[in-house]
């Protein structure tokens, strides 16, 4: 089993988002078998929570589903246990970094997956409030990480 972790700050937006995403792309190629994704927060203040309205609108507008998705904090464990931990943002990278036994190296950035993007990090819509253009971003880069999974593990 090829595991994937999505981390962002809160666990409601972007990689909740991310994960609902990925894990439909990974359905949709019939590597469920194959393929196991989750997501966290490196905040706790929405431990226990579904996805925000933001997040689940525009899934709900894609037909993919977050059912039995709730937020949850990163453990440093995760670290160690997960073969991609993708960081939406520089923070959340540098946060991941300094938990036990991390390291820089661990660390995949999601906006690395799309380097001829302008952004160089998934924007926060909880501030930004635009979940289209994080979608757009979340949609393309997740494409990007199945191609490359499926070359480098599968
Ligand atoms: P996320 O967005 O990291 O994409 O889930 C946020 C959600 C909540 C907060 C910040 C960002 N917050 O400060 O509560």
């Amino acid at each position: 089993m090829i595991t994937v972790l999505f981390v962002c700050l809160g666990n409601i937006c972007r990689s909740p988002m991310a994960e609902a995403v990925f894990r439909h792309k990974v359905n949709q190629r019939g590597l469920s078998e194959q393929i196991e994704v989750d997501s966290a927060g490196t905040g706790d203040w929405h431990i226990g929570k579904i996805p925000h309205e933001g997040t689940r609108k525009l899934l709900d507008s894609w037909r993919i589903s977050y059912e039995g998705m709730s937020a949850r904090q990163v453990q440093h464990e995760d670290l160690s246990d997960f073969d991609y931990v993708i960081a939406m943002d520089n923070t959340n990278a540098e946060n991941l970094s300094a938990l036990p036994g991390g390291s820089e190296a661990d660390i995949l950035k999601f906006m690395d997956l799309l380097p001829e993007e302008k952004l160089r990090e998934v924007p926060d819509p909880y501030f930004t409030g635009n979940f289209e253009e994080v979608y757009r971003l979340i949609d393309s880069g997740c494409d990007v990480l199945l191609d490359r999974i499926v070359n480098e593990k599968l």
